[in-house]
């Protein structure tokens, strides 16, 4: 089959989509990693198109930023006002008058198209050397779209759009997607025709077919293999049901190289996400982002991980991880914060209700419970007490706090920044540690321990603490008494 000759792709993107009822702009909403747009433009990426022309419109500014990002190559065109569909592939096409071949156009809000169904729209349209055909698919319920027209030969008659269809048309089940390839020459002549005698008074891209074929010109259909690819977006029920279907076939496809999920229904995995074999994704996990899975790791129950590196054999539990490393066969959680620039070598452990923060932690190194580490390097094989807090921010500033290899520090200690610990050292519980500890020392910084005997029974007499201290008292006192015995 011969590579398509393609020149131009044109996304239409300029519309408000009123039934989201959102500042921002339809073709913006995010699903499952990428906006509507981002995911459109994904799909005709495979045809390395020479120029890239999206139509904006609505919220022009927002969606300019968001092409800057994700596809700094493509040229947006300012529909000023949106006229239909047709006029937005006008103003597209002006701006590529040098343009020549093959023009594809696509809907900026059908987001499950795959690029082998766009592919294939093309490599139809050019060995038909069709001048136009349209991606047509049966749908179990057409409801608000063009329907697929077609002469007592089956061929395409025109696009109707449900508004100004009669009862009969209505009853068609096979609708257009609004996907499209065409031959920009007769493309560009056709457009210079369109009326806007219809329903919304708007220059319909689809009134395209019916021109052509009444000029004589060959019009095709081409029908998606799978008609889930088509769907639209229309308001945020739509979206959200098609964000089910893009969890489905992302899962399943996971599911296929190897990666077991104990619950699909409840684990949600940006297209952007990679998962390597043998890893477990435990039920309502969600992967954002960049994240990556290694292979044999454990994410999950009741995960979030974004722009996440998760090493070979590692588990993160009941957590949440932002721009965060895990190393091959650490250990987080259950419930801990992971955020950005936290690194876990390789056998380290964050534990419970422990929260990370541009913090190093070495190899096997242990921050188990109860913890906050920011703006800190931990070396290799250290064990940080329970309750400890690095005490980073001094109200203006971050400091850092180095804890060596080996060391010990102990329960309830403050490190307050910017301070070091030696290799080899350790801490006394307790501990506010404000200066250097030297490698194999022992800290210890907080005050002593003095005992008022009887302050009780003197101050608090009459309370069940001050009977509680007297019956002590007597037990210890009483020859053979349960306190002495065996002494
Ligand atoms: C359109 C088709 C319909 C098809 C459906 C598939 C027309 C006339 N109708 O209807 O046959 O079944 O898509 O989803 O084409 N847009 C602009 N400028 C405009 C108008 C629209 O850029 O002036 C953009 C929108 O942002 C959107 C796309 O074009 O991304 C389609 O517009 P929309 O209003 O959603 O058309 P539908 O009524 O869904
Ligand atoms: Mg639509």
């Amino acid at each position: 089959m011969s590579q398509p000759h393609l020149r131009t792709v044109v996304v239409l993107a300029a519309g408000e989509g009123k039934r989201m009822k959102s500042s921002l702009p339809k073709v913006l909403h995010p699903l499952l990693g990428r906006t509507l747009l981002g995911h459109v433009l994904a799909a005709a990426e495979p045809l390395g198109a020479d120029r890239t022309v999206v139509v904006v419109g609505h919220g022009a500014d927002q969606v300019r930023a968001h092409l800057t990002e994700v596809a700094p190559a493509a040229t947006p065109v300012l529909q000023e006002r949106q006229l239909g569909t047709g006029h937005a592939v006008r103003m597209a096409l002006d701006a590529v008058p040098d343009a020549t071949g093959t023009v594809v156009v696509i809907n900026g809000d059908v987001p499950l198209l795959r690029p082998e169904t766009v592919v294939a729209l093309v490599e139809a349209h050019e060995e038909a050397a069709a001048a136009a055909t349209v991606l047509a698919a049966e749908v179990p319920d057409p409801t608000g779209l063009g329907r697929i027209v077609r002469d007592v030969q089956g061929r395409l008659e025109h696009i109707v759009e449900e508004r100004d269809a009669t009862p009969q048309q209505r009853a068609l089940r096979e609708i257009n997607a609004g996907i499209y390839a065409f031959d920009v020459a007769r493309l560009r002549e056709a457009l210079g025709k369109l009326s806007t005698d219809n329903d919304q008074g708007e220059e319909y891209l689809t009134d395209v077919f019916a021109l052509l074929r009444d000029a004589g010109e060959p019009v095709a259909v081409h029908v998606a293999a799978d008609h889930v690819e088509t769907l639209g977006c229309n308001d945020r029920v739509e979206l959200a049901g098609l964000r089910r279907l893009l969890r489905d076939r992302v899962n399943e496809g996971w599911m296929r190289t190897g990666v077991s999920i104990l619950d699909p229904h409840t684990t949600w995995i940006d297209v952007t996400v990679t998962v390597e074999r043998d890893a477990v994704l435990d039920q309502n996990t969600q992967l954002q982002g960049a994240t990556t899975v290694g292979a044999g790791a454990l994410v999950g129950p009741d995960t979030t991980l974004v722009d996440t590196v998760v090493g070979e054999g590692a588990s993160v539990v009941r957590s949440h991880a932002v721009g965060a490393e895990v190393g091959p066969q650490a250990s987080v959680g259950p419930y801990a914060y992971l955020r950005p620039e936290s690194r876990l070598a390789r056998k380290a452990k964050v534990g419970t209700f422990v929260e990370t923060k541009k913090a190093s932690i070495g190899e096997g190194s242990k921050v188990p419970h109860l913890s906050y580490v920011g703006d800190a390097t931990i070396g290799d094989h250290s064990n940080i007490g329970a309750a400890t807090v690095f005490v980073n921010y001094d109200g203006v500033r971050k400091h850092h706090t180095t804890i060596g290899s080996h060391a010990r520090t102990g329960a309830d200690n403050m490190f307050v920044a910017p301070v070091r610990v030696g290799d080899g050292a350790y801490t006394a519980a307790g501990s506010v540690i404000v200066g250097d500890v030297p490698a194999g020392a022992m800290a210890v910084a907080r005050g002593q321990q003095r005992n008022v005997e009887g302050w009780v029974l003197r101050k608090r007499a009459g309370t069940a603490a001050a009977e509680a201290a007297r019956q002590a008292g007597e037990g210890a006192s009483e020859p053979g008494g349960s306190a002495s015995e065996g002494d």
